[in-house]
Parts: structure tokens; C-alpha cells; sequence
């Protein structure tokens, strides 16, 4: 449930670092900068990662302060549900927010990329 802690980053390479796992809560997130976009990194309960663009696809709420719960996450403006591993919004809602990979190495959180 971060946002106002944000990482800036530039990208110089396939993986990049975001911060160590006990560094994102359980189910919650962190937002790092990605060339200009904001990425939601989010933690499941299971210590799953994910990373999505923190923007919903229905009006753009801030993903990140949203609650996650399972594979999801309840955007906090209206309440659509986004699948965390695909972005994809739960039906009857429709749309996607743009996903990115993520590796978890060595208890560090790195992202890709290339959504
Ligand atoms: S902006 Fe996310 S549900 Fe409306």
C-alpha cells in the first residue's frame, strides 16, 4: 500500500532491481518508476510477486493502494478486481493493465521491462 515511496529507475538492463522481498508488505505494494510509467509491485500473502502498471483500466486508480487479497487486487476507487497475473479485470468488468515479468532472486525483487 505504498505510492509515496517511489523508486525511480532508469533502464539499463534486462532485470532491474527493485528492493529486497520484507522490503513490500504482504499484500501490499511498492511503486517504482519505469522510463515515466509507474509499476505497482505487489506481494501476495503466499510471497508472490507481481507488477502491473498502476493505473486501472477502468478510470486509472492508483492499483497500489489498492487491496490484495488471493491473485488480486481491489482498485480503490471503484472496486473492479485485476487478476495480478494477467491484469486482466475480473468479469463482467473488462480491460487489462499492462503487465510486467518479475523474478524473485535471492529474497531481491527485480522487474522486466518490457510489459
Ligand atoms: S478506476 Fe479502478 S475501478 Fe474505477
Amino acid at each position: 500500500m505504498a505510492g509515496d515511496d517511489i523508486i525511480e529507475m532508469q533502464v539499463m538492463s534486462e532485470w532491474l532491481r527493485v528492493c529486497r522481498l520484507d522490503e513490500i508488505p504482504r499484500q501490499g505494494a511498492r511503486v517504482v518508476e519505469l522510463d515515466g510509467t509507474r509499476v505497482a509491485v505487489f506481494r501476495t500473502a503466499e510471497d508472490e510477486i507481481h507488477a502491473l502498471e498502476d493505473r486501472c483500466p477502468h478510470k486509472g486508480g492508483p492499483l497500489s493502494q489498492g487491496i490484495v487479497f488471493d491473485r488480486r487486487v481491489a482498485c480503490p476507487l471503484h472496486g473492479w478486481l485485476i487478476r495480478l497475473d494477467t491484469g486482466h479485470a475480473c468479469s463482467p468488468d473488462e480491460g487489462c493493465a499492462r503487465r510486467y515479468r518479475t523474478k524473485l532472486d535471492n529474497a531481491e525483487v527485480y522487474v522486466a521491462p518490457d510489459a
